[in-house]
């Protein structure tokens, strides 16, 4: 088996920077350099042939790859621009009428989730809108038809309880709709086994996949039953025939839309066979280690670890609040560490498996000599914005 510090290699980014950053924009594999040279090349010599020759499938053929690394069987998962489209062609697959039309969701969703669950509202949906730290479960009724919730909050790396929100939503006969962007590829996930309706997710963050790149995966079962509206010719039963009234593909290639977006599947693809290779349980196992390290430094250092002290409860990412975190982030990039903050959480620190403990303990070492040295107080202009 090779040692996780072997991959830093496929990684060229490592040689310059401290890589923490990994739940915003994963890495780049040196490996998605040559995949989208191979995507031009086809363009070059294949032509228009390209598409028969693997270019119009590919949003079935990378959504299997995904399916693997998610626990969805073969022709389940289908890859689209982003998790906002992939929960735009869910909620095309119901109406909102009668009795059953609520949609309950959790503060703590990504901003784009949210507002487009939100705009149900103008669509007859009844929006109830669950607090930060109150239980999903407790909101869900019989009134209830969808309930989009995240696996892991971006805000905090936390691990949601998944699966007392889905025991809870199959009694009352909702479907849940699991945006699992902050936890493929690095927190194990099995939508089988989870028995989510439907599960979304992009490649930007821990699949090092880059942009442009989502997914949807739907239960087999739903898979013939639902019509979504949003729905393009890749949907259609016969694409070339051009025929003037839909009737969909078999399988899950009716939740597609229109042309794909062929080369950011070539790029995806490299980060998600590294994924492949490591496996996502040892990831977690070297993640869990990593960020229990970082806590360990943190709390020895002086600072409020503001994420979950429990591992069994914490994602990929350690959030820390110290003074001027926004200009101490600044400070941290000129000294090429990278990481990002959140106005409510401080600083967040994404390692991934290729990042090793003395990355770490140099980050928190600068961390501690930049708020000590004061040397943030030359951001100040950052810091005056906030
Ligand atoms: C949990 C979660 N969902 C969704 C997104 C992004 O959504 P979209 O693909 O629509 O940009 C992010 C981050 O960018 C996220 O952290």
């Amino acid at each position: 088996m090779r040692e996780l510090a072997d991959y830093r290699d496929e990684f060229p980014i490592l040689a310059d920077t401290t890589y923490l950053i990994n739940h915003s924009l994963g890495a780049m594999p040196r490996n998605a350099e040559q995949r989208v040279a191979e995507y031009a090349h086809m363009w070059k010599t294949r032509g228009i042939r390209a598409w028969g020759e693997g270019w119009w499938n590919m949003p079935l053929t990378v959504g299997d790859q995904i399916g693997r690394i998610i626990g969805a069987p073969p022709g389940t998962t289908t890859m689209h621009q982003n998790v906002t489209i992939a929960e735009a062609i869910v909620l095309s697959c119901f109406r909102f009428e009668g009795e059953r039309r609520r949609i309950v969701y959790e503060e703590g969703n990504f901003p784009s989730v949210r507002y487009l669950y939100q705009a149900q509202a103008e669509r007859g949906g009844e929006i109830v809108v669950v607090p930060e730290r109150e239980p999903v479960r407790d909101a869900i009724d019989e009134r209830t038809l969808l309930v989009p919730v995240t696996h892991v909050l971006f805000k905090t790396g936390e691990i949601q309880d998944v699966e007392a929100i889905v025991e809870r939503a199959h009694a009352a006969g909702a479907h849940v709709v699991l945006d699992a962007y902050q936890s493929a590829g690095t927190v194990p996930l099995d939508v089988t086994e989870l028995g989510v309706s439907f599960a979304v997710g992009g490649s930007v963050k821990w699949l090092c996949g880059g942009p442009g790149a989502g997914w949807l995966y739907v239960r087999p079962d739903l898979v013939e039953r639902l019509e979504p509206a949003l729905a393009g010719w890749q949907a259609h039963a016969r694409p070339f025939a051009f025929e003037p009234e839909m009737e969909y593909a078999e399988g899950a290639a009716r939740f597609l839309t229109g042309t794909p977006n062929v080369p950011a599947l070539y790029a995806a693809t490299a980060g998600y066979d590294l994924i492949e290779d490591v496996g996502v349980e040892r990831i977690r196992e070297h993640s869990v280690r990593q960020t229990d390290l970082l806590a360990r430094l943190i709390d020895d250092a002086g600072f409020e670890l503001t994420g979950p002290r429990d591992p069994a409860r914490r994602g990929g990412t350690v959030t820390v609040r110290t003074p001027e975190f926004e200009a101490v982030h600044r400070e941290l990039a000129e000294r090429e560490i990278l990481c990002d903050f959140r106005p409510e959480s401080g600083l967040r620190l994404g390692p991934h498996f290729f990042t090793t403990d003395d990355e770490l303990r140099f980050t928190v070492e600068q961390i501690v000599d930049i708020v000590s040295t004061g040397a943030y107080e030359r951001h100040a202009d950052v810091t005056a914005r906030f």
